[in-house]
């Protein structure tokens, strides 16, 4: 089983994290003077995922304000894509979120981004609009995706199923 380490951001990933935004983004993505400011935003939270070698494979990012927290951004590196490494991040914030009282998450998602809605629906998001043209590179739509409130006994019977069904696909250290 795959044993991965997860903790807080670092400036020292970022190489590491603009390597795997450009492998996930191509051109249009993220700078590193944008990771460098959110990882002093105090509304925002950064985790990374290193390996058994202590590369960066993956990373995710939300703000949180009030009761609502935004995923900024969910990425895996391509080799290790299907691993649940995805969900486990996924999972990481959710966690931050009941530790923080936020009840409700919301996301904006490439509307062909088959991947990342079927992540984002297997946790009980639900799609609740669009954004006309949202992304500026191919004027793609966004699909507007939210949870319900995650305390809700629907939204937590489906997240603690997942979390137990995870324990035994990926090892968290
Ligand atoms: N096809 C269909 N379902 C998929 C999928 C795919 N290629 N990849 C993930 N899923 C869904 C499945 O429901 C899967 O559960 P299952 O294994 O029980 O079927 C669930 O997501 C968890 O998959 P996981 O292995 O954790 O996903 P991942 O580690 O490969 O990460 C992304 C998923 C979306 C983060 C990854 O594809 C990625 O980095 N994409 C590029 C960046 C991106 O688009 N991020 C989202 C921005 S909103």
């Amino acid at each position: 089983m795959l044993s991965v380490k997860i903790r807080p951001m670092q400036k020292s990933d970022l190489d590491g994290v603009i390597s795997i935004e450009e492998k996930a983004y191509g051109p249009h993505h993220w700078s590193k003077d944008s990771f460098m400011s959110e990882l002093s935003n105090e509304l925002a939270k950064y985790f990374s995922v290193l390996n058994d070698k202590d590369e960066l494979i993956a990373y995710c990012g939300c703000w949180q304000i009030l009761e609502e927290a935004h995923i900024t951004n969910i990425a895996v590196t391509p080799e290790y894509r299907r691993n649940h490494i995805g969900e486990a991040l996924l999972t990481t914030i959710i966690d931050e979120c009941y530790r923080n009282m936020a009840k409700y998450i919301t996301l904006e998602v490439r509307v062909g981004n088959k991947p990342a809605i079927a992540l984002y629906e297997k946790y009980g998001f639900k799609s609740l609009g669009t954004r006309k043209g949202y992304y500026q590179d191919n004027n793609e739509d966004a699909l507007i995706m939210w949870t319900e409130n995650i305390f809700y006994d629907k939204f937590k019977s489906v997240y603690d199923r997942n979390v137990l069904s995870l324990k035994g696909k990926i090892n968290i250290l």
